[in-house]
């Protein structure tokens, strides 16, 4: 079922995006190497709960962390660990919070120190993806459009691999709301969307083949060929003309920046 929301819920969900954003932004700040994902972990869930807030992904069907950290070849759904991260890792920070009774949910893709030319390529690209799909997000325009928009930046263009088993959604008083936003599709294909339908877009794009599988944990989803993966989300509220979008990485981006101990190279 579609939920279609009202202004006001806009407004709610947009402060709980901006919570997940400026959660992010606070690991952005943090991130080294020698840090677990497992430390990370503990600060996000408490930043959240300070902040008036639950994780929405703690025990969502049985899921064991508050946050997902998926590291180079884990595409996404990595548990947090302790294992010391490194230079060159690649890391995807995914967080839920739900405030004041809506959810928000995001992801960004770190880069420490000196990684790979072509895993910063393509950190780049899928990010660039996201928001060739979030301009799709308009009133009129159906879901396969995202979809079509980021396939074509990343596979056609690049030779990436876009991931076919796992897809944004609508998101809501519900991580996990109608309709299913694949990656990958056709123009003119899918529900036209109505003014105020709020998604989650979520590019997962791998270096190499879009095949991936998932661990004995039963969740973690990694790549078949062992390359890296790359994951962002942004909440977007369909509008006529220009989507708006909800969460914030122009926050994320500037500690970015300033923490020398990530590489920011790409932009
Ligand atoms: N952003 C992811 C999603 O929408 C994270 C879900 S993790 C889970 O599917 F643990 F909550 F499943
Ligand atoms: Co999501």
């Amino acid at each position: 079922m579609i939920h279609i929301k009202t202004e006001e819920q806009i407004g709610l969900m947009r402060e709980a995006a901006l919570l997940v954003s400026k959660t992010l932004t606070e690991v952005a700040k943090i991130i080294k190497p020698g840090m677990t994902t497992l430390d990370i972990d503990q600060f996000c869930m408490n930043y959240v709960k300070d902040h008036k807030a639950t994780l929405s992904f703690y025990n969502y069907h049985g899921y064991p962390h508050h946050i997902c950290a998926s590291v180079n070849d884990v595409v996404v759904h990595g548990f947090p660990n302790k294992t010391a991260l490194k230079d060159g890792d690649i890391v995807s920070i995914d967080l839920g919070v739900i405030l004041n009774g809506w959810h928000g949910d995001h992801a960004y893709t770190f880069i420490l120190g000196e990684a790979a030319p072509e895993a910063i390529q393509l950190v780049k690209v899928t990010k660039e993806s996201l928001y060739k799909g979030i301009e799709k997000a308009i009133v009129n325009n159906r879901v396969g459009d995202i979809g079509y928009a980021i396939q074509e930046h990343t596979e056609k263009l690049h030779g990436y691999g876009v991931v076919r088993e796992l897809v944004g959604h609508g998101l809501g008083k519900e991580l996990h709301e109608d309709p299913q936003v694949p990656n990958y599709g056709k123009r003119g294909t899918g529900l036209k969307m109505k003014e105020n339908l709020v998604l989650a877009i979520e590019p997962m794009i791998n270096l190499g083949t879009h095949k991936v599988f998932t661990d004995e944990d039963g969740w973690t989803v990694k790549t078949q060929d062992g390359k890296v993966s790359v994951h962002f989300e942004h909440d977007v509220c369909v509008k006529a003309g220009q989507a708006l979008v909800l969460s914030d990485f122009s926050i994320i981006e500037a500690a970015e920046k300033a923490n020398s101990n990530l590489n920011s190279s790409y932009y």
